[in-house]
């Protein structure tokens, strides 16, 4: 039987690993810039954490076991389960505002297309223990911070803000019984997945006698004035909503990210447990899901039995952002590079081109070799085939004058070097970039 990798997860030869690691590493240095710090929690969990806490959407694509012991578990759908559990049990000991993100990986059996896998990474941004929207606008802000540095700007990519008692103020409004707000926010959540008549036969069915027209119109014309004009009529709950989502809107545009915004009300989220603000960003030309989705969840860790502490992030997939990096042209050109090649001039100076070749390894360069004993040209070649900055020769000067021949092979520039200079301390001699960041 001939083996394939499984549907919906992937192999990461070198080429992809070089992009991966890019991706996570940009991920990582954007948050820290912000002040997050990374945590990480187990790949699985007790299935319970995510029948209780996730939501339909994602309870219907677990991947579940049993253990010998008969206990339930899944391997992690998602990071905010596990984060409220862990911020839960030391509560009173973590200073405030808690500004966490982690890069794990997770699994959902969803059938495989594209930007969606079976096995992905995912950028968690979240701060707890605030109830103040600036945080809500801080995560956002993380996010379109890396969309920048990717080379991504509004004319690409859309972060479309909303609020859940905006929301839900709004269905009051056309007439929705407030226990029925969450199964009309399941439906809103999959308004761009559905045919038209199945979104209305299902709203018929959450709301019966009330017009999916009336529903559609107000979502089409989801200007924020007038929308918040209706929240208002709701009462002190709707002010509430109302001053929750200037307050957000404001921040954004004090932190200089609003032009990648825009409300919109069909934004609601399909998980269970956001209770305000809500987010999803975009592409704007290219047919894919979201790139991102996250919101304010402030009664998860009680949901857990723990003390209440409110909280705000988001997820974003590395399937999704990488093929729209790909379709726009802004993955970088990632080639396998080394600081230097060491070639031996002739067969006896190979022991001696070893001990270089250790010898700057040691000193932190990325420096490799020939396996072969072959002419000094096809060496060359082959450092330029690996992307080589430098070549370093091993031949009769370094026995007659302790001197080793340094080819720059990004300029043709070739020089005489002292030997023992070089390989105390060759950073000076290279110049900057070598050692090479990896
Ligand atoms: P989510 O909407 O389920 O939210 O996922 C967030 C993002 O993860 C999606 O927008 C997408 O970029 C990525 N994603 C989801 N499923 C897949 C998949 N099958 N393949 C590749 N990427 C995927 C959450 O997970 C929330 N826990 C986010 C959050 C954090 N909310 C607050 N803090």
């Amino acid at each position: 039987m001939k083996f394939q990798c499984p549907p919906g997860m992937r192999d990461f030869y070198p080429e992809q690993m070089r992009v991966q690691r890019w991706l996570l590493e940009l991920w990582r240095q954007v948050s820290r810039t912000f002040g997050f710090e990374e945590y990480e929690g187990p790949t699985f969990e007790f299935l319970d954490l995510y029948t209780v806490k996730s939501g339909e959407g994602i309870v219907s694509e677990l991947f579940s076991f049993t253990d010998r012991g008969d206990r339930r578990f899944a391997l992690r759908p998602e990071m905010t389960p596990t984060l409220a559990r862990m911020v839960a049990a030391k509560a009173s000991s973590l200073p405030r505002p808690i500004k966490w993100f982690s890069l794990p990986r997770m699994f959902r059996a969803e059938k495989p297309q594209r930007g969606r896998l079976r096995e992905f990474y995912q950028w968690n941004v979240d701060v707890l223990g605030t109830d103040d929207v600036i945080a809500d606008a801080e995560v956002i802000a993380v996010a379109i911070e890396f969309l920048r540095q990717v080379g991504l700007s509004p004319q690409d990519v859309l972060m479309r803000v909303s609020s859940r008692p905006v929301a839900a103020a709004v269905l009051e409004s056309l007439g929705i019984a407030p226990e029925n707000t969450l199964r009309a926010f399941g439906l809103l959540d999959r308004f761009d997945k559905l045919e038209p008549e199945e979104f209305r036969r299902q709203w018929s069915e959450i709301a019966p006698g009330i017009s999916c027209e009336a529903l559609l119109s107000r979502l089409e014309t989801a200007d924020l004035d007038d929308c918040l004009k209706l929240v208002r009529s709701a009462g002190p709950q709707g002010d509430e909503a109302a001053d929750q989502f200037i307050k957000l809107w404001n921040r954004l545009a004090d932190l200089g990210v609003q032009q990648f915004c825009c409300f919109d009300l069909k934004v609601v989220r399909g998980l269970a447990y956001y209770t305000g603000p809500v987010f999803e960003l975009t592409a704007r030309q290219h047919q894919l899901r979201a790139l991102l989705g996250g919101g304010r969840y402030d009664n998860l860790t009680e949901l857990l039995e723990g003390p209440r502490i409110p909280g705000v992030g988001f997820g974003m997939g590395d399937a999704p952002i990488l093929e729209l990096l790909a379709a726009t042209g802004k993955l970088p050109d990632l080639a396998d590079e080394l600081d230097v090649f060491v070639i031996d001039a002739a067969e006896e100076y190979f022991p001696r081109a070893l001990q270089i070749v250790q010898a700057l390894r040691r000193a932190g360069l990325t420096c490799d070799f020939s396996y072969r004993r072959q002419p000094v040209s096809k060496q060359f070649s082959q450092a330029q085939k690996r992307r080589s900055r430098y070549a370093v020769v091993v031949g009769d000067e370094l026995i007659q004058r302790n001197q080793l021949t340094l080819k720059n092979l990004r300029t043709g520039e070739q020089c005489l070097v002292s030997a023992s200079n070089f390989l105390t301390d060759p950073a000076p001699i290279l110049g900057p970039n070598c050692p090479r960041q990896p």
